[in-house]
């Protein structure tokens, strides 16, 4: 494959959606629908663990029905069971859907839910992810497919022969998905099946999924999702609330309207699982690693196994030649945790490189240097090279533009000063998709794909792969995106959106250009079915200045820089918002996310965004995001690695490994909220 970056392709396009968005005329999910609309409430659990005994209906003024697991529609078994909503008295967690009441208006159906009386049977709840808990097991795989555990090597021999170690653990506590759209579902049933208007990150994916348990064919569900605020993994699956609207339309004969609300977000949406890892390495006294281990316990809900991919990254970061990685779950009377921006490598890279900061200090080596003396020559697990690795690149030219070798750790007043580097690393994937191209006539095309913008930028890059390909101006592209009547494509997930669409779209663009007009069909799933076998990664390095308050125990970021390899980038402005916004999104993690677990409510207690603290303008000073530039000839026709997840990797470590600098205190807990960082400067 050759890869041949075109104009068009690198150039800052601005949104070809903005002016839309802008003026308010983008439609989302729940702006869907005519004057029949009914509208539906989710009435969610209020026991951690039981089953529901009664649910008595308000008489209340609108109040059209309530929904509950003794009147609802009947709906298919053997899918996933958080979709299986109404279903049975049992209750997994709390603020699982117990009722559903559907109203003429937004305000009835809220009043009614209000005034709906749920009895229950509660049983003792078990909500407390431990290290040593008895019911800690072995899943047969990590999401999705990865092996449970790794051993190569001796890690025990290696470990114990080592001239320095690192034996510590490290703890992220529950964080949940906030995107600015709630999730939301407009449904209407015709003769044929079922349309859905749904906060989805993949209208194509979720089609399946939700025809399953609504007993239907596939063609007799369409999903559509034209614009998504939002969704950060949380909307990479199909949530209740689609298939509660289906429902509740189906059982009315109306169309219907639901939206999660903020708080229900906190129960049925989703969340990255709290994690417990150690992490063990074993050095020379030069610094090179010779023992690596990274454990992780976790957790799932009583309802399905989800086992976060929480040590894959330690798998292929550094070379080392004995190595230990393993994962234990625990089922609790939990929510089913899920997706949150980079699952997996975002947890574990705390943790790894955390400890690889710990080990660099133990040695008396910069952590810069360490990491590139560990740089392995190929994948260290799998044996198969790297398509391209340019983290030492990374290293080099984030350390040389942000200063690292003049950095110097200082107080000013009652501020301490101290600087942090960690590395990142994501896996740049690529999935099967079909996409459309079609002349329309004086010069102008149209492209469809069930890609999902959320947010991102998806549609625009989508537009100037297109045009490249066409050999046309992206103005003479629209690009049709969001609609499962497209054809199969991939979830806007694993930062693989732009490589699995643009390759359809490269392609369906290529035949229709070689066949000067008409329509042309291009399908990747044979082309993706015979890649080579490489290790496909893009890779960074951040870099922190942190601000500790000795007075507060306030941690700042003063600064941060990201420097990423990530092939090719095919449009500077919306990848940078990309790189900028996970990196923030990461200084969140780092400083102020943390779903708070109340024992006896068997809940988290914060939910809505007064509680659940995010940054804001005012906590982001000074963070910038730089790329190298990157040939891989072994990715796709755009040469593109995806970047909406990496910019997440390593920033929290980043951020703790400045505060380490600053104070000499090692937090290994997240996040670093003042009254630890202040009890921790008092003990100190
Ligand atoms: Mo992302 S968490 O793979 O949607």
């Amino acid at each position: 494959m050759t890869v041949t970056p075109a104009p068009a392709l690198g150039a800052p396009l601005e949104r070809v959606e903005s002016r839309e968005k802008v003026a308010g005329e983008a439609r989302y999910a729940y702006e869907y629908g005519g004057d029949d609309l009914a509208y539906a409430w989710i009435v969610g659990a209020t026991v951690a663990r039981g089953s529901v005994r009664a649910v008595h209906a308000p008489s209340s003024p609108g109040l059209i029905a309530v929904l509950s697991h003794s009147n609802a529609p009947v709906l298919r078994p053997g899918g996933d069971p958080e979709l299986l909503v109404l279903q049975s008295p049992a209750v997994a967690y709390r603020g699982q859907v117990v009722a559903l009441v559907v109203a003429e208006s937004l305000e009835e159906a809220r009043e009614a839910a209000r005034l709906v009386r749920v009895e229950y049977d509660a049983e003792p709840h078990d909500v407390l992810l431990r290290p040593d808990h008895p019911k800690l097991y072995k899943p047969d795989k990590v999401n999705p497919a990865y092996p449970t555990d790794t051993e190569h090597g001796d890690f025990d021999a290696a470990f114990a022969a080592a001239d320095v170690r690192v034996d510590a653990t490290y703890e992220t506590p529950a964080l949940h998905n906030n995107p600015i759209e709630p999730h939301a579902t407009t449904a209407m049933w015709d003769g044929g099946g079922v349309t859905l208007y749904d906060a989805t990150q993949g209208a194509a994916a979720a089609r399946g999924p939700l025809a399953d348990v609504l007993g239907l064919e596939p063609e007799q569900v369409r999903v559509i999702a034209p614009h998504v605020g939002g969704g950060f993994g949380s909307k990479g699956t199909p949530r209740p609330n689609a298939v509660l609207a289906a429902l509740a339309a189906k059982a009315t004969g109306r169309p219907v309207k639901l939206a999660v609300t903020r708080q229900q977000m906190f129960k049925l949406t989703g969340y990255r699982t709290p994690t417990i890892q150690r992490l063990r390495l074993g050095a020379s006294a030069d610094g090179r690693l010779k023992a690596i281990a990274h454990e992780v316990a976790e957790q799932s809900s009583t309802l399905r196994e989800f086992a976060e991919q929480t040590a894959v990254a330690t798998r292929m970061m550094y070379a080392g030649a004995n190595r230990r990685t393993a994962h234990r779950l625990v089922r609790l009377d939990v929510p089913t945790p899920s997706w949150m921006r980079a699952p997996g490598e975002c947890p574990g890279m705390f943790a790894l490189e955390s400890a690889i900061d710990e080990l660099a200090a133990a040695c008396g080596i910069d952590p810069v240097e360490l990491r590139i003396r560990n740089e392995p020559e190929r994948a260290p697990e799998e044996d198969v090279p790297f398509s391209s690795r340019h983290l030492v690149a990374c290293l080099r030219e984030g350390a040389a533009r942000f200063g690292w070798a003049s950095r110097a750790r200082r107080r000013r007043g009652p501020y301490l000063y101290g600087s942090g580097v960690a590395a990142s690393t994501y896996p740049a994937m690529r999935r099967p998709a079909r996409a459309t191209a079609r002349e329309l006539g004086d010069g102008r095309y149209e492209v469809r794909v069930a890609a999902a913008d959320i947010g991102t930028g998806a549609r625009t890059v989508l537009t100037q792969i297109a045009a490249d390909a066409l050999g046309v101006d992206a103005g003479a592209v629209t690009m049709q995106i969001g609609d499962s009547a497209f054809g199969p494509a991939p979830v806007a997930g694993g930062s693989a959106g732009t490589a699995s669409w643009g390759s359809a779209v490269a392609g369906a663009c290529r035949v229709l250009r070689e066949q000067r007009g008409g329509e042309a069909v291009h399908d990747t799933a044979a082309e993706i079915e015979a890649e080579e076998k490489y290790a496909r990664h893009a890779f960074g390095a951040q870099f922190v200045e942190a601000r500790v308050d000795t007075y507060t125990g306030e941690v700042r970021v003063e600064r941060m820089l990201g420097a990423f390899a990530a092939g090719h980038i095919l449009n500077p402005r919306t990848a940078h918002s990309q790189f900028v916004g996970a990196m923030t999104m990461g200084v969140g993690m780092a400083l102020f996310e943390e779903s708070v677990l109340d024992l006896e409510f068997g809940d988290y207690l914060n939910h809505d965004l007064s509680q659940y603290h995010v940054p804001v303008h005012a906590d982001i000073r000074d963070v910038d995001a730089v790329w190298l530039e990157e040939e891989d000839p072994h990715l796709n026709p755009m040469g593109s690695k995806g970047i909406g997840e990496i910019g997440i990797v390593g920033a929290a470590a980043a951020v703790a490994n400045a505060v380490h600098d600053a104070t000499g205190i090692r937090f290994r807990s997240l996040p670093l909220r003042p009254d630890r960082v202040l009890d921790a400067l008092e003990r100190a």
